[in-house]
């Protein structure tokens, strides 16, 4: 059987949850897996993949919009390959039943587009001198603290148990 190829496609405004994408690519690489990552800025098709995982933050409450929008522009190429999806923010540094749905409630909007077989929530980070004024603004009114609570065993067992995309391989 030939070889699958993988793309986990991210969105993302201060890096962190690039280098979440960047993880999850490498621990699919340790089980055999071809895989690319990328932007979903930079992305202009899904040509030749066998499946895709797709990630962004949660900006207010929602995933940012280039990340709805590849869901869009894609959903019918996504809906031929198995498809895994997380979001990421700083809620889940508890994760407590409410805050993990609110993760899920951030990837409602994409629901129509595509059936996701998993779907990771996971804590993010947070550094305040990396913020824009408005950003910044936010966050200070929110009293959110910063840190990086990204948890890498977590995400790493995560993109371990992603099968679906894996499977086939011989
Ligand atoms: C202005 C602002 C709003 C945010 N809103 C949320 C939110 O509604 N829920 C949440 O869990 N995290 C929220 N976060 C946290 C980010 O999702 C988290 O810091 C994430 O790791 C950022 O990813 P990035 O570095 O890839 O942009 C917010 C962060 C900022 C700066």
């Amino acid at each position: 059987m030939a070889e699958k190829k993988i793309l986990v496609a991210y969105a993302s405004r201060y890096g962190s949850t690039g280098e979440i994408a960047e993880e999850i690519a490498e621990v699919l690489r340790d089980v055999g897996v071809d895989v690319s990552v990328s932007n979903v800025l930079e992305t202009e098709n899904l040509t030749g993949y066998g499946g895709v995982v797709i990630g962004s933050p949660i900006y207010m409450g929602k995933w940012l919009p280039e990340a709805v929008d590849f869901v869009k522009n894609f959903q019918d190429d996504l809906r031929r390959v198995p498809v895994a999806v997380f979001a990421v923010g700083f809620s889940m540094k508890e994760a407590t039943e409410e805050n993990r749905e609110s993760g899920r409630a951030a990837i409602s909007v994409i629901r129509p587009y595509v059936h996701p077989f998993d779907v990771g929530i996971f804590a993010g980070k947070l550094t305040y001198d990396d913020l824009s004024g408005a950003d910044a603004e936010i966050i200070k009114m929110a009293g959110v603290m910063e840190g990086d609570f990204r948890d890498w065993d977590e995400i790493a067992a995560w993109a371990g148990d992603l099968e679906p995309l894996f499977k086939d391989i011989s």
